[in-house]
């Protein structure tokens, strides 16, 4: 951001069904199911990308915190690249670029990406733990885990730092609790590890709500943070800090 102008409100051109509450599971899965078509992958796993972006909350929160805005958007840690196409799905045209540390899927992503002739949307490997996300919107989902707490700490740091300057920052995390749905979040982030999905250098390392919150009590950068849970049984979270103008 580096203190430039916050830029002016646009109004999406087409309209954003990503957000309407009347379609129904099925129809939006049956939507999805053409996306997920894109990414030359078995049936099952098609079934779960159609699945996730009919059901994930986090994506349709992306897009109702970036419809005031005409800032690129850096996701950081974009596995596939789901999101860039949920949100060309929902009619949001913002230059998307998406980084992964795992190289494979981000040929894949940018194979589906062309298939589903997306504009403005790249990717490239990158890895978290080492480069410092650079964009006006900045988005997270589920990646914070898989850094070493020192590392989440000094990213956090930077991106209030960011958010302070106006940037804007948002969050899907799991946190470290002692509720069911965070223990029933780790079971599942083990399989995945197991499956092979995910490939990972260091144990879970979930942050608690303070670690979560102090880099951006820190800074002086206001921050929301709320239950994201859809109809998931997962303990998730969402982050949305941006300084208000
Ligand atoms: C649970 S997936 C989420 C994918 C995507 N954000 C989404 O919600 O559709 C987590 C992703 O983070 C990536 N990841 C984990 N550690 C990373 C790191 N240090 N740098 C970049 N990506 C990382 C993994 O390769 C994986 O694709």
């Amino acid at each position: 951001m580096n203190g430039e102008e916050i830029p002016p409100i646009r109004v999406p051109s087409v309209p954003i069904h990503g957000l309407n509450p009347a379609e129904g599971f099925l129809a939006k899965r049956a939507r999805f199911r053409r996306i997920a078509a894109r990414f030359g992958v078995a049936l099952p796993t098609r079934g779960y990308i159609a699945g996730k972006l009919a059901s994930d909350p986090a994506y349709a929160a992306v897009l109702a915190a970036v419809r005031d805005t005409t800032a690129p958007i850096h996701d950081v840690g974009c596995g596939l690249g789901l999101l860039a196409h949920f949100l060309r799905d929902a009619g949001c045209d913002l230059p998307i670029h998406g980084t992964d540390f795992d190289a494979a899927k981000i040929t894949r992503a940018r194979a589906a990406a062309t298939r589903g002739g997306l504009r403005d949307v790249t990717f490239a490997v990158g890895d978290l733990a080492h480069e410092t996300p650079a964009a006006d919107t900045i988005v997270l989902l589920d990646v914070l885990h898989y850094l070493e707490f020192p590392d989440q700490h000094r990213l956090l740091t930077t991106l209030a730092a960011r958010a302070r300057a106006g940037g804007r920052v948002l969050i899907r995390v799991t946190l470290r609790d002692a509720s069911w749905r965070f223990r029933l979040t780790v079971a599942q982030e083990s399989w995945t590890r197991l499956s092979g999905w995910i490939p990972s250098r260091s144990h879970f390392n979930f942050p608690t709500r303070e670690q979560l919150l102090a880099p951006f009590a820190a800074a002086g950068c206001p921050c929301d943070l709320s239950p994201l849970w859809g109809r998931t049984p997962f303990n998730s979270y969402w982050l949305a800090a941006r300084q208000a103008e």
